[in-house]
């Protein structure tokens, strides 16, 4: 199956060739992925920054670990869970299902009153983690897309939030920095593609209840 041949290529990327550029058309691809992702109700409560600025990654890195794709990989993604999900973005939600599915909003509003009393009872932090964990969905799909593409990529948790949350002034957007992708092309002296995988054997991860 192609799907875990590409699993078997890809590997978390350490060192990138700076002068290597993943092209316009592929990025595209891999925002497609993104916004084709499922998420829960379809409400995809997040965004993601393509950040460009050159000098905006640099200053970036000390606050990333000082990980050296923060600068090096063509491109770097930064992944943004929605802080609340409020009323208005689901009435949004509706008017869009409206418009596509060519549904009457009437119709469709006893559908967003449910989610609208669901999500009410989530509290502050249980409301963060659960579009954080929407936000995994969308990048584990742009991993899957750059594998496909023979495009390398890192999945980068190793950053403080918090001060990419005060640098970039995502908390007036209602946003919060969740993950990071760096997207480029491997060094050929990055030793980290040579590595065997290490993972769990099945039995240790899947179980028979
Ligand atoms: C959510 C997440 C965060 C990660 N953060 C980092 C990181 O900050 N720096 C890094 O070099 N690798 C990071 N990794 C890569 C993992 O260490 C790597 O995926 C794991 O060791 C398995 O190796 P492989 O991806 O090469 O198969 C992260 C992976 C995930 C899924």
């Amino acid at each position: 199956m192609q799907l875990i041949k590409n699993l078997k290529w890809r590997y978390a990327t350490k060192k990138y060739d700076n002068s290597k550029k993943v092209s316009e058309k592929h990025i595209d691809i891999i925002k497609e992925a993104i916004r084709l992702s499922p998420s829960s109700y379809g409400l995809q409560p997040y965004k993601i920054k393509n950040i460009k600025n050159a000098k905006l990654r640099e200053d970036l890195k000390p606050l990333s670990w000082g990980q050296n794709q923060i600068t090096d990989a063509s491109h770097l993604f930064l992944f943004c869970n929605s802080i609340e999900v409020t009323d208005k973005d689901v009435d949004d939600f509706i008017k869009l299902k409206s418009s596509i599915n060519k549904i009457p909003v009437e119709k469709l509003s006893s559908y967003g009153d449910f989610i609208k009393t669901k999500l009410s009872k989530k509290s502050e932090i249980e409301m963060f983690h659960w579009t954080a964990k929407q936000t995994y969905i969308a990048l584990s799909n742009a991993i899957n897309a750059c594998a496909e593409l023979e495009i390398d990529c890192t999945p980068i948790e190793g950053f403080e939030p918090e001060e990419y949350n005060f640098k970039l002034e995502l908390n007036k957007e209602g946003l919060n920095a969740c993950v990071l992708l760096a997207v480029g092309y491997r060094h050929n002296e990055d030793t980290a593609q040579q590595a065997t995988k290490v993972r769990k054997g099945l039995n240790k991860i899947f179980e028979e209840i």
